[in-house]
């Protein structure tokens, strides 16, 4: 994960730099680090948490060249010594990388062997000696040379003493954009920290090298050879507003889901009820002959893509499943042409994500992918995009963007059974009215909110938490235990409601905890079944229905997911603010993920 930025140019490169690494803060927020040129010297600051606590330790410094990081731990601890920048033995080169370098160990090996002396735990030192070690005066022939060496990914900065005119830059796998305008050129991980300053923007390609000067940016492939790079035309991005009164952005997020919905489905939704993708490229013949629909994603997104396989199998009759994307490719999956690969991705740069994308590609399937960022690489990427209009979401824990995700599922769903006709135009357009009723169902779940609160005291005191569910209730409930435990660090587990007499069953006594989602009528007296075998085991039983102790107005089954997530979320809030946890920002976790 981690997020770079950097900045050559007549303004103060500390200010642009460390505002640049607050805006990538998202990626990730254990320790930051910045180094700044000034003249011959350069100088480096580091610091364990956010970004902003690198304005204190800078104070006046100055400098028209600095380049910074902001740092989500793979290798080695999350410490000042592991923050970068790193440099070289010397400090002939001083670097900022966002990756994993897998063969770090065996290049490490090497390097020790000759004497080098590393004074961090992290992948990343070995590009620095590296580059000094292989230096002979040319700054691109050296930096081709080192990066053929490495196995991984990277997006690297790299300032060289010798050139005091230059930033260099490279890219494998990690995203990295360069914008130029007369006063200065910046470098970062995501293109919305730098669009508003530059002029011209540039997108790095795989296997590219920029050599970044003020106003200029020189791209070059590995053997040297010069390669003309077309700016890049920005979409409108998502701003951030603030908190709005709200005491965390997630409070605020979850109270914005309605509208995340509705301003989801007035895209693809008409007035008269049917469906409509923009630049949709699936003939109906295609959609007909589609025998496997697979949701690839990770996490919530994940989540939302299980629901997706249950709607399929239910309403458009094809075989459908849901995979993790970290597993995707170790399933080895057989897809063809009769495939329909749906990727599920706020952020849309998430690695396994986007992985698992590039596979289903390669292998001939359909693809559409449901994300939240415009200019995200999976956008850039997929044959077919549908985006969710649920604004910029903030707090790492999604809510927001979750539940636009799902209303575009049910779309997609829909769209493709009335397609299909395993549903008539007329039951179609009959769930698309529900599906656009639940915003305003959600707001009298909302209302309600402080009254969820009176949860937090019990799930603090229990001794095991699992959460039950069967079919559609069984999705949520997945999702359900993800929020409690991202952001409250309390364990707990989520389980089948008919699964747990397998052997789960035996960790529940009067310590216990079960949350019950029992929202599908269709199979709620089985599920009733399960609870009676918790309460008989003396666990305390918190039931979320449509007349538990957490009610849950009526819909169809199919919409249970949409409205029963409301309350579990708000309990997940309420119960990490009880905590005093970091709600918005969970430690360990970071909001995009962009190494596998
Ligand atoms: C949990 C959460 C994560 C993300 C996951 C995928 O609250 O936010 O589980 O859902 O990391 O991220 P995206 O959707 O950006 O691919």
């Amino acid at each position: 994960m981690c997020g770079i930025m950097g900045y050559i140019g007549e303004e103060n490169a500390k200010d642009i730099v460390i505002s640049g690494l607050e805006d990538l803060e998202y990626r990730g927020y254990d320790s930051a680090g910045i180094a700044i040129v000034n003249n011959e010297s350069i100088n480096i600051r580091k610091s364990v948490g956010s970004p902003s606590e690198l304005r204190k330790l800078t104070g006046n410094e100055f400098g028209n060249i600095a380049i910074g990081h902001t740092r989500w731990a793979t290798h080695g601890a999350a410490t000042a010594e592991n923050a970068h920048p790193h440099t070289s033995e010397s400090g002939l080169f001083t670097i900022v990388h966002n990756g994993i370098i897998e063969n770090f160990a065996e290049l490490k090996a090497v390097l020790e062997s000759d004497g080098i002396i590393f004074r961090s735990d992290t992948d990343t030192e070995v590009i620095a000696h590296l580059l000094e070690k292989n230096y002979n005066g040319d700054l691109k022939g050296t930096v081709s040379q080192v990066l053929k060496m490495l196995v991984g990914s990277y997006a690297l900065a790299i300032l060289c003493r010798d050139y005091s005119d230059t930033v260099i830059c490279a890219k494998l796998s990690s995203p990295l954009f360069v914008g130029t305008a007369e006063e200065g050129s910046f470098i970062a991980s995501d293109v919305s920290a730098i669009a508003e300053k530059s002029h011209r923007l540039y997108r790095l390609n795989d296997n590219e090298i920029g050599l970044v000067k003020k106003g200029e940016l020189k791209v070059f492939d590995l053997d040297g050879c010069r390669i003309r790079k077309n700016e890049i035309k920005l979409k409108a991005f998502d701003k951030n507003d603030g908190k709005c009164g709200y005491e965390h952005f997630m409070l605020k997020e979850i109270h914005e889901q309605p509208t995340a919905i509705r301003n989801t489905l007035k895209e693809i939704i008409t007035e008269n009820n049917q469906v409509f993708f923009k630049n949709f490229h699936l003939s109906s013949k295609a959609i007909d002959e589609l025998n496997n629909i697979i949701f690839v994603a990770c996490g919530s997104a994940f989540h939302v893509g299980f629901v997706g396989s249950y709607l399929c199998e239910r309403i458009l009759h094809k075989t459908s499943s849901a995979c993790v994307a970290s597993e995707f490719r170790y399933k080895k999956p057989h897809l063809d042409g009769n495939t329909l690969a749906v990727i599920i991705s706020q952020s849309g740069e998430t690695a396994d994500t986007l992985a698992a994308l590039r596979i289903a590609k390669m292998q001939g399937a359909k693809t559409v992918s449901i994300v939240n960022v415009e200019n995200s690489t999976i956008a850039q990427e997929s044959d077919n995009v549908i985006m969710t209009r649920a604004g910029k979401e903030i707090a790492v824990a999604t809510t927001k963007a979750y539940s636009a995700q799902l209303a575009v599922v049910y779309s997609l769903i829909f769209y493709l059974a009335q397609k299909n006709k395993s549903i008539t135009k007329s039951q179609s357009e009959e769930f698309i009215r529900e599906l656009k009723s639940i915003p305003e169902i959600e707001e009298k779940i909302l209302s309600q909110s402080t009254g969820f609160y009176k949860y937090s005291e019990q799930i603090i005191q229990a001794k095991y938490i699992c959460f039950i569910g069967r079919s559609f209730d069984y999705c949520t409930a997945m999702e359900a235990s993800l929020k409690l435990k991202e952001i409250s660090y309390i364990p707990c587990e989520v389980y089948p409601a008919g699964e747990l007499k397998h052997g789960t069953i035996s960790l529940v006594d009067k310590n216990s905890l079960i949350f019950a989602l029992c929202c599908c009528e269709e199979i709620k007296a089985k599920t009733q079944s399960n609870i009676n075998e918790v309460i008989s085991r003396g666990a305390d039983v918190i039931c979320v229905s449509h007349d538990g102790e957490i009610s849950v107005p009526y819909t169809d089954d199919i919409f249970c997911p949409m409205l029963e997530i409301i309350p579990l979320q708000l309990i997940a809030y309420y119960t990490a603010k009880k905590k005093n946890c970091e709600i918005d920002k969970p430690r360990n976790l970071a909001k995009s993920v962009t190494v596998e």
